[in-house]
């Protein structure tokens, strides 16, 4: 079992690199779907949510050689996944749907998994399929689509980040023009499309709301390294905040999260962009208020980091969580700690600057399980932050080591040889 002992910080300070983005990692390795030539991600992050897609891959009949950081793929004859227990593992298992069906004509994959943060349902990815002429079959707990794909017209209820990118993963193989409207717009979106265009694809709009493919072929082999994570870096801005640091972040894309750096320069602190990074100082003070929403508005993965800050900010926060119904797991947690939220459906009140006090707290879903890594840094005393089901390195490379390269005392160990208390 994951469990982390987090000893209370003054200070943090230094510098610190980050790791490629998960979610713009993810969507690319499901593209080895798509062609019989190699393709190399470099900088691929050590990640559990992406061994388990190279675990799905394999199942599909993809070719995967890994050189350190390094992962290459190739497929000459891919095929759906039958482990329905490896997909209930993650939410992004799903995106193999779109090149399955596009390569092969038929794709059945069971119904996908992920964090429990909300419903999560695939209705937007099976529709955007049928537009592209797929035939869909329903059944408790699984999904059949087939056909040769065309070209089509999508038009996207929500601008869901997965739709959009499994209708992508789809249409640059499908015969003739798609365009996708209400797409998504992240910048792991703009980073698949620029893959994707790298392996011979034809997509323009990337990054707006309107997306036109036309359709090739094949695709070809390439060589890519994918986007700094934007959420990683969010995360380690939220824990310099909470304990007044100097933090500098090499290699982060400042452009990719603007809605995140306001918000924190509200709250007091000061940053500063310059050819070695992006430096956070200062104290945070002023409460805040946050509404999530899809980029560019302010992330849904960046609102438990962000609310582990106002649990120092003296005051009011108020945080609108608008995209997942259930994602204000981590409050009760950080309650544990002394922390004062108040939840009414989706608004958390935060009422900051109170003392914390360490205790024996869980880990709920991956950017929550972060979160509280973050609280029990402002906690005083240690904090011990019990990870069973190892959210956290799903979707972070070694968290805890980033936090001790600025000074934190953060530790992962073994629950039998710790005393639990709290
Ligand atoms: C991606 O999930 C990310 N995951 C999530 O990151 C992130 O929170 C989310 O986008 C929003 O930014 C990956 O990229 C692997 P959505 P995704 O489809 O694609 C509803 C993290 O912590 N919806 O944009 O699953 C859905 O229920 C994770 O790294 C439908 O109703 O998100 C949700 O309310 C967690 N029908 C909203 O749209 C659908 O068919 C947004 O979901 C699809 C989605």
């Amino acid at each position: 079992m994951a469990t982390y002992r987090i000893r209370h910080c003054e200070q943090l300070g230094g510098e610190v690199n980050l790791h490629s983005a998960k979610n713009a990692v993810l969507p690319i390795l499901c593209a080895g779907l798509l062609t019989r030539e190699p393709i190399t991600i470099e900088r691929v992050p050590m990640l559990t949510d992406v061994d388990t897609l190279v675990e799905i891959l394999s199942e599909c009949n993809v070719n995967i050689s890994r050189n350190r950081d390094e992962l290459t793929l190739w497929s000459d004859d891919p095929h759906s996944p039958t482990s329905e227990n490896l997909l209930s593992r993650m939410r992004a298992s799903v995106l193999v749907m779109g090149p399955l069906l596009a390569r092969t004509g038929y794709v059945r994959v069971a119904l996908p998994g992920g964090c429990a943060i909300g419903q999560r349902p695939i209705d937007l990815h099976i529709k955007g399929m049928q537009a592209l002429g797929a035939e869909a079959q329903l059944t408790p707990g699984s999904v059949t689509l087939q056909g040769q794909l065309r070209g089509g017209n999508v038009y996207l209820d929500f601008p869901s980040v997965g739709a959009t990118e499994n209708i992508i993963l789809a249409a640059v193989l499908a015969k003739g023009a798609t365009r996708i409207e209400n797409a998504a717009k992240e910048p792991e979106i703009i980073d698949l499309c620029a893959f994707l265009t790298e392996m011979g694809a034809r997509i323009s709009g990337g990054g707006t709301g309107t997306i036109f493919i036309e359709g090739q072929d094949s695709l070809h082999g390439c060589t890519y390294k994918p986007i700094p994570d934007r959420i990683e870096a969010g995360t380690i801005l939220c824990a310099a905040a909470m304990t007044e640091g100097s933090v500098l972040l090499r290699g982060v894309r400042a452009d990719h999260m603007r809605a995140v750096l306001f918000k924190l320069a509200e709250t007091g602190v000061t940053l500063r962009e310059s050819s070695a990074g992006l430096r956070l100082s200062g104290r945070a003070s002023q409460p805040i208020q946050v509404r999530t929403l899809a980029y560019p508005g302010f992330p849904t993965d960046m609102q438990a980091p962000m609310m582990a800050l106002a649990l120092k900010l003296r005051g009011t926060s108020v945080f609108l969580e608008t995209i997942f119904e259930n994602r204000f797991m981590h409050a009760r947690e950080m309650a544990r700690l002394g922390a004062s939220i108040r939840i009414e459906d989706r608004i958390a009140l935060v009422n900051g600057g109170h003392l914390l006090a360490g205790s024996t707290v869980s880990s709920t879903d991956l950017r929550g399980g972060a979160a509280m890594m973050l609280a029990g840094l402002a906690a005083e005393g240690e904090t011990i932050l019990l990870d069973p089901q190892g959210h956290i390195a799903r979707g972070y490379e070694n968290l805890p080591a980033m936090l001790r390269e600025l000074g934190a005392d953060v530790t992962m160990d073994d629950l039998d040889s710790m005393e639990v208390h709290g």
